[in-house]
């Protein structure tokens, strides 16, 4: 009988400890946010981001120098959704200095409601206008930073969630300017083509404020070492041929990446190799675990769409011959491609070439249909 479970995390934010290299990206952040530069950090979704900035967390906890707080704005849709995640984010944190004095500070904010201790917050309209308290929120880590004699470090996950609601970013804006001092944000973000515009277009009130870092897929030196000593570590094996065949297929996706090196763990018992074989069975399972997923997002593509990912999966251009005996028009073929990369399923690499940012989506649309 086997006790033992896999090793690899497959979703949500991995622990700190189990963290896949990202030594450089951790640095860079850290280096910026000591100087109160605010970072704009992209990646796809399922790339790392939260699991990066969890990993930031408690580095900053032994390290005593910067304290972090991490607010997930995922499905915001008014200011006082803002604000209340924020002070959700507030009233969340470990005990520790940092919570004590956010718990001074949280009652006294006009318009929330802070219950059962600090647990629980919500909004009062009939008190203030979600405005109002998210300018009051906003204002929360400069009296944190101010009263624990640390730099406070917020970051602001999910950011791309706040594009949509009118004046939310001229508010943050208008606070946060004035706290660089104490105060240093990142904003992390998966829609990369709206996170970066709140940043780039000139017109909008956080136009140049953030450095930007791209979070890129794992590094094949890094991945392959963590699989080999967490395989080690639980009685298995792998065959070099495997290894170098996995870090292909995988393209180093950080999800995607545990996901199959779960299913390998899984196609052995104690003491067994991962061989070719072996890694070929693994792949279709975790096939089958993403299939309901995978079909709901083909379903949701145009017609035009599904032509592209088609093209795409077996790495041809949008125009040419396969484009031609899918009946895709170059304009519509370049339109589709425009709005799935804005949906972070594409990856432009040039004018006429893309590839998938899912390289499990990429073997099953194989799968699904032959080479056009
Ligand atoms: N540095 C890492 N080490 C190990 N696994 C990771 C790492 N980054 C991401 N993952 C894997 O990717 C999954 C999604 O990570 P997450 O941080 O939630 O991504 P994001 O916030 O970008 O959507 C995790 O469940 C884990 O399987
Ligand atoms: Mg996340």
């Amino acid at each position: 009988m086997r006790v033992e479970a896999s090793p690899f995390i497959v979703a949500g934010p991995a622990p700190a400890d189990e963290v896949v290299g990202r030594h450089d990206v951790l640095a860079a952040i850290a280096e910026r946010a000591a100087r109160g530069r605010f970072v704009l950090l992209t990646a796809p979704r399922r790339y790392g981001k939260t699991t990066l900035m969890r990993r930031l967390a408690h580095d900053a906890e032994a390290g005593h120098d910067l304290a972090v707080v991490i607010v997930d704005l995922l499905g915001v849709q008014t200011h006082a959704d803002i604000a209340v995640r924020m002070a959700q984010a507030w009233a969340r944190l470990p005990t520790g200095a940092l919570a004590k004095a956010a718990a001074r500070v949280l009652p006294f904010i006009a318009g929330l409601r802070v219950a059962g201790g600090i647990v629980s917050v919500e909004l009062r309209p009939s008190v203030s206008s979600g405005t109002q308290t998210l300018e009051a929120v906003l204002d929360i880590p400069r009296t944190v930073a101010a009263r624990v004699g640390r730099r406070v470090l917020v970051v602001l996950d999910e950011f791309q969630a706040i594009a949509g609601i009118d004046q939310a970013d001229a508010v943050l804006r208008s606070q946060i300017q004035h706290q660089t001092e104490q105060v240093s944000y990142v904003f992390a973000g998966s829609e990369r083509s709206v996170t970066e515009m709140l940043f780039t277009d000139h017109a909008r009130p956080l136009y140049g404020q953030a450095e930007r870092i791209e979070l890129g897929p794992f590094d094949a030196d890094a991945l392959a070492s963590y699989l080999e000593a967490r395989f080690a570590e639980t009685d298995r094996d792998i065959t070099p041929g495997a290894l170098a065949r996995y870090l292909q297929i995988t393209g180093g996706h950080p999800q995607r990446s545990m996901l199959v090196a779960d299913a390998m763990w899984n196609v052995v018992d104690d003491g067994g190799t991962i061989d070719l074989p072996e890694l070929a069975t693994a792949l279709d399972d975790a096939l089958a675990r993403c299939a309901d997923e995978l079909t709901a997002i083909r379903d949701l593509l145009t017609d035009a769409q599904a032509r592209v990912v088609r093209l795409v999966a077996w790495d041809e251009p949008l125009t040419g011959a396969a484009a031609q005996r899918l009946s895709l028009s170059q304009g519509s073929a370049r339109s589709a491609a425009a709005a799935l990369v804005d949906r972070g399923l594409l990856r432009r690499e040039s004018r006429n070439r893309h590839s998938i940012v899912d390289p499990l989506f990429a073997e099953w649309l194989r799968r699904l249909g032959s080479r056009p």
